[in-house]
């Protein structure tokens, strides 16, 4: 069978680690897929960059015209790892509106226009995939949406910024300075282009706003949360945690309370025995509670290329099989769909 083909937009950590897991992994993939996974062309912001993992071969697929590939007629999905809500918001939207299916690792995009954007891919008939927006390698989009689809789910805890339990991390084995500890997640490759998003809370706002509505079938809140980063954190608030036995922790919350969700972001003293305290560096790791499973824990790599691209590449793998499926055989869907929303308000 003809392979299908993708377009790639932006072609930084994320998109360079899901190009070369595609092409390191490509026999389990295309078996897994039903058939071949194939970027045709790749938009960056700046095409004189050295772009270690392309090989001589390959610099052509790149260029600067992100407008042209999201309307090259002959490609079926975009990948957006672009971020930001500006330019990606755009080049979304005219994807989709030219029936293209779009898999994205961008959180900011869906928690801020998610309602926008579900309901164009639902009105074109195309999918957005997302798993790679919340807990990096984790596959929490798919427990939610399948594994516990049996629970009515009462709440979710989560550490889900790699970035500030990094930080934390550091600031207590190593006793360095928040902004040392900062630059090593950029150096790594955790942070967001603009590292306030994880610092002050708001990119662990934006998944758990992703998961709340996932979780409670109902509108992505973000605006409603209430959100609290680490910035004010010393050190020593650290060291006195630690002796009072709690380690501190950015913790993502929401809740089902009566008819209303519950949604927050703040730094939280854990008992140091508990397994939330003890997740450290860039991990993740997600709590969550249905009526029928019970308390469930999640654990695994938050941030950077590769774990990303886990979750980028599974996306492409499921759409891959279900573009190709007949549209009955569409279920459970990708996107929201607006229609089975229900009014629960924060
Ligand atoms: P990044 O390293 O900063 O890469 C962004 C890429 O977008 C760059 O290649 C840049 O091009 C390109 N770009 C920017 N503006 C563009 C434009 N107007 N047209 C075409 N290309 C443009 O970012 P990243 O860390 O890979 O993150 C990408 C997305 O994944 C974000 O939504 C982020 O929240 C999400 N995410 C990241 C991680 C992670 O651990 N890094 C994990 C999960 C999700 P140049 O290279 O030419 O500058
Ligand atoms: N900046 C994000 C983090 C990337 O540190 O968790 C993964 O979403």
């Amino acid at each position: 069978m003809e392979t299908i083909k993708t377009g790639l937009l932006g072609f930084g950590t994320v998109g360079q680690s899901t190009f070369a897991v595609l092409q390191r992994n490509q026999g389990e993939i295309s078996r897994r897929a039903g058939r071949g996974i194939e970027i045709k062309r790749i938009a960056v912001r700046d095409n004189n960059k050295a772009r270690a993992v392309l090989g001589e071969t390959d610099a052509v697929l790149l260029d600067t015209d992100a407008e042209a590939l999201v309307c090259d007629p002959t490609l079926d999905i975009v990948i957006e790892t672009i971020g930001g809500t500006t330019i990606a918001r755009e080049l979304v939207l005219r994807a989709l509106a030219n029936r293209k299916h779009v898999v994205t690792a961008n959180k900011a995009l869906l928690a801020v226009h998610g309602a926008e954007i579900f309901a164009m891919a639902h009105k074109h008939g195309v999918m957005v995939a997302f798993e790679a927006a919340v807990a990096g390698g984790i596959p929490i989009i798919k427990i939610l949406r399948e594994g516990l689809s049996a629970n009515r789910i009462q709440w979710i805890v989560g550490i889900i910024n790699g970035t500030t339990n990094f930080i934390l991390s550091e600031m207590r084995e190593h006793g360095i300075d928040f902004e040392t500890a900062l630059e090593r997640a950029q150096r790594l490759g955790y942070a967001e282009a603009d590292p306030t998003m994880d610092i002050q809370g708001i990119d662990a706002a934006h998944k758990i706003a992703l998961m709340s509505a996932l979780a409670f079938g109902a509108p992505v809140q973000f605006d409603s949360a209430y959100i609290e980063g680490i910035k004010g954190l010393a050190p020593l608030d650290i060291q006195y945690a630690e002796e009072l036995g709690y380690r501190i922790k950015l913790l993502g919350i929401t809740r089902r309370v009566a008819d209303r969700i519950e949604l927050r972001v703040h730094p939280t003293l854990i008992p140091t025995q508990h397994l939330l305290a003890n997740v450290e560096g860039a991990m993740n790791a997600v709590v969550v509670q249905g009526d029928t499973v019970g308390s469930t824990l999640y654990y695994g790599k938050g941030a950077g290329g590769e774990p990303t691209a886990s979750a980028v590449v599974a996306d492409l793998i499921d759409v891959t099989r279900l573009h190709t499926a007949d549209q009955s055989q569409r279920v459970p869907p990708l996107a929201f769909q607006p229609d089975q929303l229900s009014n629960l308000a924060i």
